[in-house]
């Protein structure tokens, strides 16, 4: 079990994260938040590639600072900017990157191969990186993080670039991964992981908004998500009330879909909150661009 006790880092006098309290067991766990947001500096704490500025992170009870390589050893990380050499092949990459690991020699080939099938790249493992498209080379990288058949797994927007068919992919490559370890995925891409993760771990304005099953973070907008259809003339007016979600056009009329404490309205159909919704109510101030 992972836990992140009263957690706080800043980068100089800029706080990023401010006491972040955190329980992770078993599962899929899927960091969602909009850029900017503090994603990237927890997966380095959990990481230990950067240290806190107070509070401590705790693996089965001790400080992942003090147990030091042997928290790497059941680490596998992926980097939301993998670098990689060019002009190896995957296996010999793979191989490069188990030495470097330091894991054991005499089964490295067998591991190596058994990865590269687990994600699809054994027919083209002699193939040299370069050669790679993006959702290959993203491939390559969750397989790197998986060398050490890792207890904890933390891939850091591992769908960038991915097409929506490598991102179905992945989804199912990820359910497959999570028995029997941590796995933790950050994005902000809300259908990244709603249809993967057991618990969605939110973060807002430097501390954790929601850690829960989508379902119960879905609740908390419960009955106050609705969809109309407005006059075009109208729709500046309306946004203006109410937080939009969604809009489309209708035989000459626009169907919109929004969030409002108001009482309904007649002419307002109440419909089921749903991830996306909650993200963009939650965020709609900052994907804006209005703090
Ligand atoms: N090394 C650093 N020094 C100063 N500010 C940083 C550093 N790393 C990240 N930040 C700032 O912390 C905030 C969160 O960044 P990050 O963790 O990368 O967010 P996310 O991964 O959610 O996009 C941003 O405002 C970013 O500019
Ligand atoms: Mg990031």
């Amino acid at each position: 079990m992972l836990i992140v006790n009263n957690l706080t880092k800043k980068f100089g006098n800029f706080t990023v994260l401010e006491e972040i309290n955190l329980e992770l067991i078993n599962g899929v766990y899927g960091l969602l938040a909009p850029n900017g947001a503090g994603k990237t500096t927890l997966i380095k704490l959990l990481s230990t590639l950067i240290f806190p500025t107070k509070g401590e992170i705790l693996y089965d009870g001790e400080n992942i600072i003090k147990l030091d390589d042997c928290y790497r050893d059941i680490l596998g990380y992926l980097p939301q900017d993998f670098g990689y050499y060019k002009n190896y092949t995957a296996e010999e990459f793979l191989i490069y990157l188990s030495a470097l690991k330091g894991i054991e020699g005499s089964k490295t080939k067998e591991r190596v191969r058994e990865l590269l099938k687990l994600v699809a790249l054994e027919d083209v493992s002699k193939k040299k990186l370069k050669k790679f498209s993006g959702g290959m080379i993203q491939r390559v990288g969750i397989a790197q993080a998986l060398l050490n058949d890792p207890k904890i797994l933390i891939l850091d927007e591992p769908t960038a670039g991915l097409d929506p068919k490598e991102r179905v992919r992945f989804r199912n490559l990820l359910s497959e991964l999570s028995r029997n370890r941590i796995v933790i995925v950050s994005t902000h891409i809300v259908s990244d992981i709603e249809f993967i993760a057991n618990e969605v771990i939110m973060i807002k304005d430097h501390k954790i908004l929601h850690k829960d099953s989508i379902k119960n973070i879905c609740k908390t907008i419960d009955g106050k998500v609705y969809e109309t259809e407005i006059e075009f003339d109208n729709a500046r007016e309306f946004r203006n009330k109410h937080i939009a979600l969604s809009e489309k056009q209708e035989d000459g009329k626009m169907k919109i879909r929004f969030v409002s404490n108001d009482e309904c309205n007649d002419t307002w159909v109440k419909v089921s909150p749903n991830l996306e919704d909650l993200f963009l109510y939650e965020y709609s101030e900052s994907l804006e661009g209005k703090k």
